[in-house]
């Protein structure tokens, strides 16, 4: 059992860079040290993670001289809608990504993570603010942290494979590339509907999203290009497709680690017919095969995008990694599948 005095708090720079160096061996393999130590300074530097939006948390042994860091953990706070069930107003609160969870291998075992993250629940409820919930993306399976209190939610997705040498598919001729300046206004539109989509249908369980904005895709997008600069690749420039009419539309980021190159759709909006749905996830295929990866990935797709992924070949899969797990925070709402709806769980709000 973990000491008592063991105490959670804000690891100074040098624990911090002790921390991340440690992480890499874990979620670093493909990059040298000094990569990997720069993407991590990039992506807590975004318009999302900049000025206060990231917290590093370690849990330490304050008796040992330096102090000694047990385990740690970061979480990013972001926008969410929170509908109480059987309410139709919809309020907007925050909630928290937590992410890197990690103890050092030769202290695993002994109740460090789980004690941190007992400590963090409490702390998250208020930190940076009010705050209606906080998630995770479990890639050691629903159990550890469902004791924890965080509910495991749906972690399907739509996997369609990519093959290098298919011919390009003229499909692509029906919708338009997105670039990132195109996003904010798009973006915009997508939240409002997003929120007028919790209020559609009376609420028999309470509802919460994320909100797919734009620091929210250049978290993603900074990820993208680091890994793209440093393995001699041009930046990607195209973030997505949008359909003729303007009344769908995909975002997507290049995922170009060794181990498994996807192009990853973060977020589908508006409501894509099957039609539409097909023509986006055509150029998203066109995409991937252009910048040489293997499949492109959805989350949760919705009915019309799963049909027309199948069409193109893919194929309905349940993670066993990054399964969104969720705890709520507001008095008397529970966090299972049956108590709080998860609108919009899809990629973008994974980190
Ligand atoms: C997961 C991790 C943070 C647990 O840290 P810890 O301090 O050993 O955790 P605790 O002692 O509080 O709890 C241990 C429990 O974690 C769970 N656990 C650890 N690794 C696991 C894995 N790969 N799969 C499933 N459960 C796992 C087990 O339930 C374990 O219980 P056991 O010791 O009886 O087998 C640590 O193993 C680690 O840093 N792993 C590498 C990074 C990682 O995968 N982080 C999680 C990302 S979501």
């Amino acid at each position: 059992m973990p000491a008592t005095n063991h105490h959670l708090r804000n690891p100074t720079p040098q624990e911090l860079v002790q921390i991340r160096s440690t992480h890499q061996k874990c979620w670093g393999q493909h990059l040298t040290l000094k990569q990997y130590l720069k993407r991590e300074e990039i992506l807590a530097n975004t318009t999302l993670t900049g000025n206060g939006g990231l917290t590093n948390w370690a849990l330490v042994d304050p008796t040992t001289s330096p102090a000694t860091v047990l385990a740690s953990c970061e979480s990013i706070r972001k926008e969410v809608f929170f509908l109480e069930a059987g309410s139709n107003e919809v309020r907007v609160s925050h909630g928290h990504g937590i992410g890197s969870v990690f103890t050092p291998v030769e202290m695993r075992g002994k109740g460090y993570a789980s004690l941190m993250l007992k400590m963090l629940r409490e702390e998250l409820k208020s930190h940076g603010g009010e705050n209606a919930l906080s998630v995770l993306y479990s890639d050691i399976g629903k159990e550890f942290y469902k004791k924890l209190g965080w509910q495991p939610h749906s972690s399907l997705h739509l996997n369609i494979p990519v093959s290098p040498n298919s011919s390009p598919n003229i499909a692509t001729t029906a919708t338009t590339p997105l670039k990132t300046a195109s996003l904010p206004p798009l973006c915009t539109q997508d939240i409002k509907a997003l929120k007028a989509s919790l209020t559609a249908t009376p609420a028999l369980k309470s509802r919460i999203s994320f909100h797919p904005d734009p620091k929210t895709f250049d978290w993603h997008f900074a990820r993208a290009e680091h890994l793209a600069n440093i393995t001699n690749r041009p930046p990607p420039t195209t973030k997505g497709a949008i359909t003729a009419s303007g009344s769908a539309w995909i975002v997507w980021t290049h995922d170009f680690q060794k181990a498994g190159p996807k192009l990853h759709i973060l977020r589908v909006a508006g409501e894509p017919s099957k039609e539409d749905a097909k023509d986006l996830l055509t150029a998203a295929v066109a995409e991937a095969r252009e910048c040489g990866l293997a499949c492109v990935q959805v989350w949760n797709p919705k009915e019309a995008v799963e049909e027309a992924g199948k069409g193109l070949g893919g194929q309905i899969v349940e993670r066993t990694d990054s399964v969104p797990s969720i705890m709520m925070y507001e008095p008397g709402v529970g966090s299972t599948v049956e108590e709080v709806e998860w609108f919009a769980n899809e990629r973008f709000a994974w980190c």
